[in-house]
């Protein structure tokens, strides 16, 4: 099909160079390549262009140059994201915030920090400890993703469940629109009452409507003590039920995941040993950690925690015994998708359910599973409801797996929207999951969502082909 955006041929790259100066634009065959794919499945679309402004107003000339010229423009982080939001599916410009990296104040006073999109999620928690302040949100590819990418997807994280996901930390944002104009979409405030909240509706837009280049984020004091236990269940529905109990015993724990079986035996494989030595016979684990200032009322929490679970037939609880444990423990959580992606081509789904329904959609993926005859890989946050679901292609014919399995993951939607749910609780909707949208969304809702695009981005040049599933090409 003919694209509907003007290609980049010679005259258009000098037109770039010359606005943007040396060193900005690139069309060499390695860096096209490079920006290519995110951590999208083995997807690959190559940019026609690849640009890397330092500062807003080279955003903002590059916005205003494609709108005006109708060049597709595919904003991009550090390509950590798991649904295709920063692939280049209509080609044209691939726009790095890379360059934009700086911490610009950590303001202690009011506990908030500004920030550009490109400073790398960890480099962020790291430098404002170091002042005793926190910032919360912990996505798994938090050592080499950025806070734009993060605010794009609106990310999560296992310290979710305490601490919220990333819009629960953006106060305000500095956003370049499709017309090159540079907007505020809020107050440096904790709280804001005035008029419609612009700031959310740019959280988790997954660059469709335009480009944040400053971020204010909220800080909060950092907790002193975490205590972490690691318990194997011989049910994996049984370790899923226990979940909202924790909850209803009147414990916030600072993470709570779930692990089945074989997403512990693929990481511990793939990472040549086990932190803990687990025991074979368990089906699934729960990793709880409570954090705080207090560690007798973190002790007495975990006792809450243990009497709680010991309803639930969990074996032998294992308690991390000391920081090197705990790092390893966690090290292997965080590995699990990355464990998963070298096993086998794989799709992964992002489902979030009311949390007491977490058993039910666990069971509702296994009975698929056995109907498709896929196998399927559960990990995830189970204290928010949200489960990573991998499917492994494994023995699946190139047939089934093009063809029948989008109809089991269909059904396993409709599942999620039974149980209240929805497509994705982190990861967003991007490339991967858009056809599905219509799903969990009526007609209505639907159209509401795309005169939005309409309001922000009406020649549609702004991330191509994302969320709404009609728009692009
Ligand atoms: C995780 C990523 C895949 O939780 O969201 O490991
Ligand atoms: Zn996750």
């Amino acid at each position: 099909m003919e694209s509907k955006y003007r290609r980049i041929d010679a005259k258009i790259a000098q037109l770039m160079q010359d606005g943007l100066g040396d060193n900005t634009v690139f069309i060499d065959e390695e860096s096209l390549q490079k920006y290519s794919h995110d951590e999208t499945e083995d997807l690959k679309y190559l940019p026609e262009i690849v640009v890397k402004p330092n500062a807003v107003e080279q955003v903002s000339w590059i916005l205003e140059f494609c709108n005006k010229e109708n060049i597709a423009v595919t904003p991009m982080g550090a390509r950590t994201g798991l649904s295709g939001g920063a692939l280049p599916v209509c080609g044209g410009v691939a726009l790095s915030m890379e360059r934009l990296n700086r911490i610009i104040e950590i303001d202690e006073d009011n506990q908030q920090v500004t920030v550009e999109p490109g400073v790398i999620t960890q480099v962020l928690m790291e430098a404002v400890e170091e002042k005793g302040l926190y910032y919360a949100p912990d996505p798994a590819s938090k050592g080499s993703c950025f806070i734009g990418g993060n605010i794009a997807e609106n990310s999560g994280g296992p310290r979710a469940v305490k601490y919220g996901v990333t819009k629960d930390w953006v106060l305000n944002l500095e956003v370049v629109l499709p017309t090159g104009e540079v907007i505020w979409t809020g107050a440096h405030t904790l709280k804001n009452s005035t008029g419609y909240n612009l700031t959310q509706l740019i959280v988790g837009s997954e660059g469709t409507l335009g480009i944040v280049t400053k971020a204010v984020l909220k800080l909060i004091p950092r907790p002193t003590h975490a205590l972490l236990m690691m318990v194997p269940f011989l049910s994996a529905r049984k370790a899923c039920q226990a979940v909202s109990a924790i909850f209803r015993a009147g414990v916030t724990p600072s993470a709570l995941e779930f692990m089945e079986q074989d997403a512990i035996k693929i990481t511990t494989d793939f990472m040549g040993g086990s932190p803990l030595d687990l025991p074979k016979s368990a089906k699934a684990h729960l990793l709880i950690e409570v954090d705080g200032s207090d560690l007798e009322y973190l002790m007495k929490q975990c006792e809450t925690i243990s009497n709680t679970l010991s309803e639930f037939d969990c074996e032998q609880i294992l308690f991390a015994e000391d920081e090197a444990q705990k790092n390893r423990l966690w090290a292997m959580r965080r590995k699990v998708g990355e464990a998963v992606k070298a096993q086998s081509v794989y799709k992964e789904e992002d489902t979030v359910v009311p949390r007491y329904c977490l058993p039910d959609l666990l069971e509702g993926v296994k009975a698929l599973g056995k109907e498709y005859g896929f196998q399927s890989v559960c990990y995830g946050h189970a204290g928010d409801g949200n489960l990573h679901i991998n499917i492994l292609k494994g023995d699946l014919s190139q047939e089934e797996w093009d063809v029948e399995l989008p109809k089991a993951i269909a059904k396993l939607f409709l599942l999620t929207k039974k149980l209240k749910g929805t497509l994705s609780g982190e990861h967003g909707i991007g490339l991967v999951q858009k056809a599905y949208m219509p799903l969990v969304f009526s007609d209505v809702e639907m159209n509401l969502m795309r005169k939005i695009k309409d309001v922000f981005d009406p020649k549609g040049i702004l991330n191509p082909s994302k969320i709404l599933p009609d728009l692009g090409k």
